[in-house]
């Protein structure tokens, strides 16, 4: 596989300092970025991740993306740091707590679940897109949405909604920022075994990987935060340059 396919490039990650977005934040490192910016709010991962990719090419910020004047500081450091954005990766995002089924549905859980993957969302989309509009970069936005933004659930419905919400502000932005060369789409992973679905389970990495290991449609394959990491790229990188509005599945074939 060829290296550097993000050389020069300066990157936001939310949500960087665990799972998804830790691999993808050492990927897009490994990959020539000139800057990855690391935002979350688990202050002490983030900042030791940063260190171990390098303070040449990486930096941590804290920012909780539910808040408004946050992501507009954070981009903002970016900028000031590195010059323009290329890439944000919109990942940010927490799992219900509770069963939230409809008839049972907390709604205090409901709103915070929202104010992080839906608000989250549009704060790092609008903010990205102003600066890349102002700064006329032609770049990419990707967001992390999931099999459960395509089907309706058992239970965790405020998790199902809040990720068919994502899908659709990442189509929307796609009508709306193309004409700009901005490129926005998504990725749905099917279950990763990260410390966020470890959570919701209550079980370790292992056990989470068997409990789902039957139900893609690939035998023997377990996905992994790495195999996230590797679709990101290729959206991020020129060698999907046509591609936009883009809800990609990373599933091993579960929703077909
Ligand atoms: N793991 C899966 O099976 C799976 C499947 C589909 C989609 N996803 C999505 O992938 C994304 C990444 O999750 P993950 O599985 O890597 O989990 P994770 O818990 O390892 O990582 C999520 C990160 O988001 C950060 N975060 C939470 N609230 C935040 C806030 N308000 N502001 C900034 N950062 C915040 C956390 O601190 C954490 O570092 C989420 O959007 C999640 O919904 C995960």
């Amino acid at each position: 596989m060829s290296t550097n396919k993000l050389e020069g490039k300066v990157a936001i990650v939310t949500g960087g300092a665990s799972g998804i977005g830790e691999a993808t934040a050492r990927l897009f490192a490994k990959q020539g970025v000139r800057g990855v910016v690391i935002a979350d709010v688990q202050d002490e991962l983030g900042k030791n991740l940063s260190a171990s990719i390098g303070s040449d090419r990486s930096t941590y910020i804290h920012c909780d993306v539910s808040d408004e004047t946050q992501v507009k500081s954070l981009v903002d450091q970016t900028v000031a740091k590195y010059g323009h954005l290329d890439i944000m990766f919109s990942n940010a995002g927490i799992a219900s707590k509770g069963e939230q089924t409809v008839v049972d549905m907390d709604l205090n859980e409901f709103e915070k679940l929202f104010s992080i993957n839906v608000r989250g969302t549009v704060l790092c989309l609008k903010y990205a897109a102003r600066s890349m509009i102002e700064k006329k970069v032609k770049g990419n936005i990707i967001c992390t949405a999931s099999v459960l933004g395509r089907r309706g659930v058992p239970r965790r419905t405020d998790y199902c909604m809040s990720k068919h919400a994502v899908v659709g502000l990442m189509k929307s932005a796609t009508k709306q920022l193309g004409k700009y060369g901005i490129r926005v789409n998504a990725v749905s992973p099917f279950a990763v075994a990260t410390p966020l679905m470890c959570n919701v389970h209550d079980k370790g990495a292992e056990e989470v990987e068997k409990m789902y290991e039957s139900m893609s449609s690939l035998k023997d394959v377990v996905l992994k935060a790495d195999d996230i990491a590797d679709a990101v790229l290729f959206l991020a990188s020129q060698e999907s340059r046509f591609i936009t509005g883009v809800d990609m599945a990373i599933d091993g074939g579960f929703d077909v």
